[in-house]
């Protein structure tokens, strides 16, 4: 007789382990079936998905590494320290960012075991439905289980004559683990692993170039963010940024990559030792045998679903990068636990106008809620509070002033509908601002805030004091 479960989750990655592990907590029998994609050198299967292995957390780590050494070689001497010549090893950066993922991809086996959720190793398929039980074939081997749960993520988007072969032209995959610093590296798309990526090796001594088909820059952003990043990655930091292009040709020999584009009206090339193409990712919905038993899949290949994820079918849930949406791991995570938590018969829920955003760049950037031109084009009256770094003494004690927190808040209500941050720990002081969001906080709740003094998290006050055109430190 097949294996038999309450729930069986395709694809182990933030969305599908999260699932899993809250589908066991809620006390149901759980699978998560996870195909070979990122298996360790032993072809053991590695859990965590594109986040843990060639995502979110390997870019990161080499963030961090190149951060210090860009410290070492060009901060540290404003407080005194001289270092001499400081030299990086790219093998040991490389082999610390390795370690990082064996060590929390493996962590996750161990919560599995810890949560009882069965780990399946395999490719999963759809076969079809039985008495109102989902069969699933996993390497030859069927199992059954009352409800699905699809998370197999999504993977890099490549382009036409463009071969990827992750050693000289790379996507995320390959960009990882660089065995050297490229003298002159190409990035195909300004998108956010363009920025990273191209940040982590430029840092390191590379001459980056990045090529992006879109006229304006980080345009998802909001503009005034989008223009401060712009005048310090270009002008400070040294990123050869160029918008609009096209890329016309790219030619692979042995002296590297060809690079052939149009800029306006003249026809350039670009000829670097590397390549990173970074044009986006595409929904993995056409390998567990959708067509097979009629999911319903979108014209862009995401995965039809409900405000609940739940799919056309009966008892077929979809979360992550699968379905439309930011693809973001915590995004992922959330909707697991949503999922998780309505076939356990409970009110899952995900808020989805509270997902923050953070590019991990120096400065860092990081917003949740409506942009100011979103506001504007939705005809919304509000009013904006925007605090430099540079009036904030922690700031200033660190060395670090770049950047600022803008607050949006209604005209009528007060009520906080955005906040924009460009500058050192973004990422850590958006949850503030994700959390009054979740709570529907006006400006004036965080203005009536105490909060620690110093630290950077006061800008966060004076944004929202500045609101309401009280702001004491500006
Ligand atoms: P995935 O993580 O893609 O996992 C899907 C899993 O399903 C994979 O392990 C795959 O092997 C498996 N699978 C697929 N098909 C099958 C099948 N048929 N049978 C069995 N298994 C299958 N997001 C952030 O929030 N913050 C970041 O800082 C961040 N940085 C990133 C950096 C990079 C370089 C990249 C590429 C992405 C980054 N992301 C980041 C995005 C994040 O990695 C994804 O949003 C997240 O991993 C999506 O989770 P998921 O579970 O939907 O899919
Ligand atoms: P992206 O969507 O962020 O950026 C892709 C960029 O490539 C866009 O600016 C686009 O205009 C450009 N582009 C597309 N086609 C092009 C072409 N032919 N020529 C030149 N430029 C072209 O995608 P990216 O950077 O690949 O990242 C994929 C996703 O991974 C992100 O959207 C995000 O969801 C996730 N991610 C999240 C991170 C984070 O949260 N910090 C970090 C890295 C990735």
């Amino acid at each position: 007789m097949s294996k038999q479960f309450d729930v069986v989750v395709i694809g182990g990655g933030p969305g599908g382990y999260i699932a899993a592990i809250r589908a066991a907590q809620l006390g149901l029998s759980t699978a998560c079936i996870e195909a070979e994609s990122y298996a360790d050198p032993k072809g053991q299967v590695r859990l965590g998905g594109t986040c843990l292995n060639v995502g979110c957390i390997p870019s990161k780590a080499l963030l961090q590494s190149s951060e210090l050494f860009e410290q070492a070689n060009h901060s540290f001497v404003m407080h005194g320290i001289s270092t001499g010549k400081v030299a990086m090893d790219v093998a040991t950066m490389v082999k610390r960012k390795d370690n990082i993922v064996e060590q929390l991809t493996s962590g996750i086996k161990g919560l599995f075991k810890k949560n009882k959720v069965t780990l399946l190793p395999g490719h999963g398929k759809f076969v079809g439905l039985e008495n109102e039980r989902w069969r699933v074939d996993v390497n030859g081997e069927v199992v059954e289980a009352t409800h699905v749960v699809v998370a197999t993520g999504s993977q890099a988007r490549h382009l036409p004559g463009i071969p990827v072969d992750n050693k000289v032209i790379c996507d995320n995959v390959g960009a990882l683990s660089f065995d050297s610093v490229p003298k002159r590296l190409g990035v195909i798309g300004a998108g956010v692993i363009g920025l990273e990526l191209g940040s982590v090796w430029k840092r390191l001594g590379a001459e980056v170039t990045i090529l992006e088909a879109v006229p304006d820059f980080l345009a998802a952003a909001d503009a005034a963010v989008a223009k401060e990043a712009w005048k310090t990655f270009t002008q400070k930091q040294g990123l050869n940024i160029q918008l609009g292009v096209k890329i016309t040709a790219v030619e692979h020999g042995k002296k590297g990559v060809r690079i052939s584009y149009e800029s306006g009206d003249e026809s350039k090339v670009l000829e670097c030792d590397r390549l990173i193409v970074s044009v986006g990712r595409m929904p993995n919905s056409d390998n567990f045998g959708a067509a097979e038993v009629g999911l319903a899949i979108n014209e862009s290949g995401f995965v039809v679903v409900d405000a609940h994820c739940r799919t056309n079918l009966p008892n077929v849930w979809a979360v992550g990068d699968v379905v439309p949406g930011p693809m973001l791991a915590h995004k992922g995570m959330e909707e697991g636990i949503m999922v998780a938590e309505c076939i356990a018969g409970q009110k899952g829920h995900v808020n989805y106008a509270a997902i923050p955003w953070v590019i991990y760049t120096h400065p860092e950037i990081a917003w949740v809620g409506k942009t100011e031109q979103q506001l504007k084009n939705e005809g919304v009256e509000y009013r904006a509070g925007q605090i430099p770094f540079l009036a904030n003494g922690r700031a200033l004690g660190q060395g670090d002033t770049t950047g600022f927190i803008k607050m949006l808040a209604c005209a009528k209500t007060d009520r906080i509908l955005g906040v924009h941050i460009i500058g050192n720990n973004a990422s850590e002081l958006i949850a503030e601002a994700v959390t009054a969001m979740e709570f529907s906080a006006s400006a004036e709740d965080i203005a009536r805030i105490c909060h620690a003094h110093p630290t950077l998290s006061e800008t966060m006050h004076e944004a929202a004091l500045a609101v309401d055109k009280r702001p004491l430190h500006f």
